[in-house]
């Protein structure tokens, strides 16, 4: 199954590269830097990948990003994940970032950009992939701060297609950057968000209403919402949902009660996706076949999400195009 999971053309859209960092390319740059993580081992660190929630997650993972600290540290990451994710029959990446992440420890913005860009611009001659990034605003940091980020990224607007709205989403709903979305529809910017991940249903609809994303990041809980996912099918707004990640986050008990189904039942435009697949046990692939396997989904349930994938990206590929013709 792994093998016709991964002849599947597919992009991923929902993928943090930090959230690509594995344990053993951590400690390599770790040393290369001079930087101590607070693990002894590999091993060690491997096995504080247990989380409660999204949180905790976040914590563990912003204290890795310690390690990235010079344009090569990101090309190095970046292009790890393209090669990666080219035997995962990955055409296309939508690669999303966290600016401030890297900018509040000191980490010039010019800096992550040069390496992203270095790797990105490689990934088709290299890895037979396409890539862009987007730039994901970090929503438990203040407003102000996305809004001078955005000023930063819009020197880099030939390889940043798009923004997102990341990190911890309970108690920070995403209208409050309603402003900074405006400006980056100014700028050219593609939009998109997560809500609904750990949020309720109200913060999927802000997304869409108050920011106009044109995609949504997670959205499972919209299934909660009959009318919303009545929205979202009609207006073809396509979720990035990321089955592993909703399993170790504990935003679902387990895959088999994932919402996915009911997604598809609604008329959802649903794709698959790793989010941090170094945290979360499984690369792209990994998430199709979880979700076959659990949710009892066939070969041509799996071949109508990779399809979705390419038709839920903000670039007009060739591939999309041959992916269309295709029969669903
Ligand atoms: N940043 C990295 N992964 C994330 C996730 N699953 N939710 C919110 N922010 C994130
Ligand atoms: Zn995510």
């Amino acid at each position: 199954m792994i093998d016709r999971i991964r002849a599947l053309p597919k992009a991923e859209l929902h993928l943090h590269i930090e959230g690509t960092l594995e344990p053993e390319l951590a400690f390599e740059l770790a040393r290369r830097n001079g930087v101590q993580l607070p693990f002894a081992t590999v091993e060690a660190l491997a096995r504080a990948y247990e989380f409660s929630d999204l949180q905790s997650f976040l914590n563990l993972y912003y204290q890795c990003m310690s390690v990235l600290r010079k344009p090569a540290d990101f090309a190095d990451l970046a292009d790890a994940y393209l090669q990666r994710a080219a035997r995962d029959g990955v055409r296309h990446v939508e690669m999303f970032f966290d600016p401030q992440a890297h900018t509040s420890r000191g980490v010039p913005l010019d800096d992550v950009v040069a390496g992203l860009r270095e790797a990105v611009q490689a990934a088709p001659a290299r890895h037979g992939v396409s890539a862009a990034l987007i730039a994901c605003f970090v929503r438990d940091r203040p407003v102000a701060e996305a809004m001078h980020t955005l000023e930063g990224l819009a020197a880099h607007l030939d390889v940043i297609k798009g923004v997102g709205l990341d990190s911890a989403e309970v108690g920070n709903p995403p209208g409050a950057f309603r402003e900074v979305f405006a400006a980056a529809e100014q700028l050219g910017l593609r939009k998109v968000a997560h809500a609904g991940e750990e949020g309720p249903p109200a913060y999927v609809w802000e997304a869409l209403d108050v920011l106009g994303v044109e995609r949504v990041d997670h959205g499972i809980r919209a299934a909660e919402d009959q009318s919303l996912l009545r929205r979202l099918a009609t207006d073809r707004v396509p979720l990035t949902v990321c089955p592993l990640s909703n399993v170790r986050l504990h935003c679902v008990e387990s895959l088999a009660d994932h919402p996915l189904p009911r997604l598809l039942e609604a008329g959802v435009l649903v794709t698959l996706n790793s989010d941090d697949p170094a945290y979360f046990g499984g690369y792209v692939a990994d998430n199709y076949l979880a979700v076959a396997r659990e949710l009892a989904l066939d070969l041509d349930t799996l071949a109508v999400l990779a399809r979705n994938s390419l038709l839920a990206s903000f670039t007009d590929l060739e591939l999309v195009a041959e992916a269309a013709e295709q029969p669903a």
